[in-house]
């Protein structure tokens, strides 16, 4: 039997499918029957400072995309019991009897705030890792960390130089990015700090979904824009997780989410270099069990290929592509928006010798002399 044993940030997890913050993660009731099915670990809902209830509800909604996965849409605004509550005794007790562990999640909203639960946090036995949200779309008024670099590495100095840093490893969840030069940024800044692994990635924020017969927004907070996760996030998660792969530093570990509803679609994020998996969407809509049956497609899917762990395929999908070539640095005036870098190409240059190798061949097949080019 195939076994899905890995490790995030040096952590040994007996299985590298587990649930993402967010979804059935707000109360100890909830994070039991994810610490009793399959899981390999238990995280947390994303905890602020204090309690709050968060956004006016409905503020989750799924719709249908395809058989497998719905996608779904949230702006729950950060509803959560606040962090003394995920750090107290009786919900660390409760997961560390079922023998799993425990990861907590916070997304404070602010910096002190942030600093605040980490010192908090740290100093509880019996939390296995910390993951600093930087990614939460949903607070009115309040843009996406992630996407703000020079405060993204600001927050990450100030959390990786306090003075409680340091007893756990640290983790970040970061926003899906779309363009080469953020993933290098993102990446650029991640590789300065003490941070063992990434989460890749949350939800694309600020979508809208629309109910045509009512002719209005499927969920009503911040005007209906919310995070759009499940089946449609798959591909942006997947390549967020191939591009940090590649890019960070290698003793930071990549875990994958979004639209993970299979052990196919749990195989492909390992396939681009995820260490462990997690699931929103589906864990919303399934339950618990949703880990039992991932977990179990996922280990027939590899004895059916032949692979005994994960570490004998993470990382290594095939190129059958094209690898896009390193662009050219070329000053910013020099660039005539076309996509030309100006001056002449390995390509141009062989298309010139095969002309000029083209023409000596007809002109000694036509038997052609230099007057027969002058009278032209
Ligand atoms: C919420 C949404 C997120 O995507 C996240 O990372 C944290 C919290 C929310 O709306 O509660």
């Amino acid at each position: 039997m195939a076994s899905l044993k890995t490790t995030v940030a040096g952590i040994a997890l007996d299985c590298c499918i587990y649930n993402a913050s967010g979804p059935r993660t707000g109360t100890v009731n909830a994070l039991v029957k994810i610490g009793e099915s399959r899981s390999g670990a238990v995280l947390s809902k994303s905890a602020t400072l204090l309690c709050q209830d968060g956004n006016p509800l409905p503020r989750y909604k799924e719709f249908p995309l395809g058989d497998a996965c719905p996608g779904s849409i949230n702006s729950e605004g950060l509803p959560n019991q606040g962090i003394d509550y995920y750090i107290s005794e009786e919900v660390v007790s409760a997961i560390g009897s079922l023998a799993k562990h425990y990861f907590v999640s916070l997304s404070g909203l602010s910096l002190a705030d942030n600093l605040e639960m980490l010192s908090r946090a740290m100093k509880v036995q019996g939390i296995a890792a910390i993951e600093l949200n930087l990614a939460c779309p949903n607070i009115p008024g309040k843009p996406t960390m992630a996407y703000d670099f020079e405060q993204m590495d600001a927050v990450l100095q100030a959390v990786t130089t306090h003075p409680s840093f340091g007893s756990k490893p640290l983790g970040v969840k970061l926003a899906p990015y779309f363009d080469v030069p953020h993933f290098q940024r993102a990446a650029s800044i991640l590789n300065k700090y003490p941070i063992k692994y990434v989460v890749c990635t949350n939800t694309i924020g600020n979508a809208l979904v629309v109910d045509a017969e009512n002719e209005q927004a499927l969920i009503k907070p911040k005007a209906g824009f919310g995070g759009l996760g499940g089946a449609y996030v798959k591909p942006i998660a997947l390549a967020n997780v191939r591009q940090f792969s590649q890019l960070l530093r290698e003793d930071i570990d990549v875990v994958g989410v979004g639209g993970v509803a299979s052990g196919t679609d749990a195989f492909e994020l390992i396939l681009c270099g995820a260490k462990a998996v997690q699931v929103g969407t589906k864990h919303w809509s399934e339950g618990a069990s949703c880990f039992n049956r991932i977990s179990e497609e996922l280990s027939v899917l590899m004895t059916k290929k032949g692979y005994k762990s994960i570490e004998e395929f993470r990382g290594k999908l095939k190129e059958n592509f094209c690898r896009p070539k390193a662009a050219p640095v070329v000053p910013k005036a020099a660039n005539d928006g076309q996509g030309s870098a100006g001056g002449i190409s390995a390509l141009h240059v062989l298309q010139i010798v095969l002309c000029i190798l083209v023409a000596v061949f007809l002109a000694r097949e036509f038997k052609v002399t230099s007057k027969d080019v002058a009278a032209l």
